[in-house]
């Protein structure tokens, strides 16, 4: 799965021209545009259907474009920088005065993040050499507001299709979910997003576990609204112990469900859709958003998620799921 030297050039072409290119990243597909031009990153709001006062992630080749946007990073900052860039972790910074409020959403940070996926680096690394100064790709996950991000090129197709001129083919996602969102913009680091990057991760860096943050009165981080990475189809998330006699009930009412377990199905000739996921937090985030994309296409209706152990490596798929189970069936 490695774009083709054209591929790359032509990506390189558009994007200079102000227009969209989807790639892949190491944690979600993202839907990219120069971050420096206003009307590129206003393609991406149309495409998407998201609120322009949504700010976006900028993507950067490497630490060292990382002050033309941001300005007094703190020596915290830089070292999560240096442990895990480039990878699946955003810093919240204050931003150089020049970056567009459309990047922004009008707020006096930025995000920031060098990926790790190996074509989104070679892309980035192509932009910045054809671009110059201020060469940062702003990319939101590719998928329409509100529903499941995408972790195959085929899944971008299938969420924006027409809307995107090039799709970059980087194969499937390795990580599977957005990346940690930590703001370092007020002092103590807060995590705004969990993820892949877990708070144990962290505190060996930072010496203490960082305090989480998800929800604000606004809408600062998008993934922070209630409803968020959710398919139309509705879910419900039923504990291991009441999920036979649930699924049971269901059966009886003529309804068919699509399960999402990391367990076999209870017993044998189970009716329902059952899809097995792997019993580790890092294997059931790889394989999460594939699956309740999948369930979406069954037809089933009624999406069950069997309820995920309590432990804190299971903080960034546990927040996920409820914010799917949120949003789900309002398409
Ligand atoms: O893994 C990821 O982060 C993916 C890939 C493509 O990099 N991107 C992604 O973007 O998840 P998006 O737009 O779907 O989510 C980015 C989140 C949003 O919830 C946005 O509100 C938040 O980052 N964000 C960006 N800039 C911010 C800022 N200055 N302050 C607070 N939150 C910010
Ligand atoms: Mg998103």
């Amino acid at each position: 799965m490695t774009p083709s030297e054209a591929d790359y050039q032509r990506a390189v072409d558009l994007l200079l021209a102000g227009e969209l290119v989807a790639l892949p990243t190491e944690t979600v597909y993202g839907l990219g545009a120069d971050a420096a031009n206003p009307a590129a990153v206003a393609k991406i709001f149309a495409a998407k259907g998201r609120p322009a006062d949504h700010p976006l992630i900028v993507h950067l080749a490497g630490h060292d474009a990382v002050e033309a946007w941001a300005e007094q990073v703190q020596a915290i900052a830089w070292e999560l920088m240096e442990t895990f860039w480039p990878g699946p972790l955003t810093l919240i910074l204050k931003k150089q005065a020049w970056v567009p409020d459309a990047v922004t959403g009008g707020q006096d940070t930025v995000g920031l993040r060098v990926p790790g996926h190996p074509v989104a680096l070679e892309l980035l690394r192509r932009f910045a050499a054809a671009k110059g100064a201020h060469a940062g790709i702003a990319a939101p996950s590719a998928n329409r507001f509100g529903r499941i991000s995408p972790t195959t090129a085929a899944h971008v197709a299938e969420e924006l299709g027409e809307a995107v001129p090039l799709i970059l083919d980087g194969g499937p996602c390795a990580v599977g979910i957005e990346s940690t969102i930590i703001d370092c913009s007020r002092g103590e680091p807060v995590v705004l997003r969990p993820g892949h990057i877990s708070p144990l991760h962290l505190e060996a860096v930072l010496g203490r576990v960082p305090a989480i943050e998800t929800s604000h009165g606004a809408p600062r981080v998008s993934g922070s609204l209630e409803a968020h990475y959710a398919p139309t189809t509705p879910l419900r998330v039923v504990t291991g112990e009441r999920l036979l006699d649930f699924l049971n009930a269901q059966r009886h009412r003529g309804g068919t469900c699509g399960v999402i377990s990391p367990n076999q199905p209870p017993q044998a000739g189970m009716p329902h859709a059952w899809r097995l996921l792997p019993a580790d937090p890092v294997g059931y985030a790889h394989d999460l958003y594939a699956a309740l994309r999948d369930m979406d296409h069954a037809g089933v209706d009624l999406i069950v998620v069997e309820a995920l152990p309590s432990g804190t490596e299971w903080t960034a798929v546990a927040d996920r799921l409820r914010r799917a189970a949120a949003g789900a069936g309002q398409a």
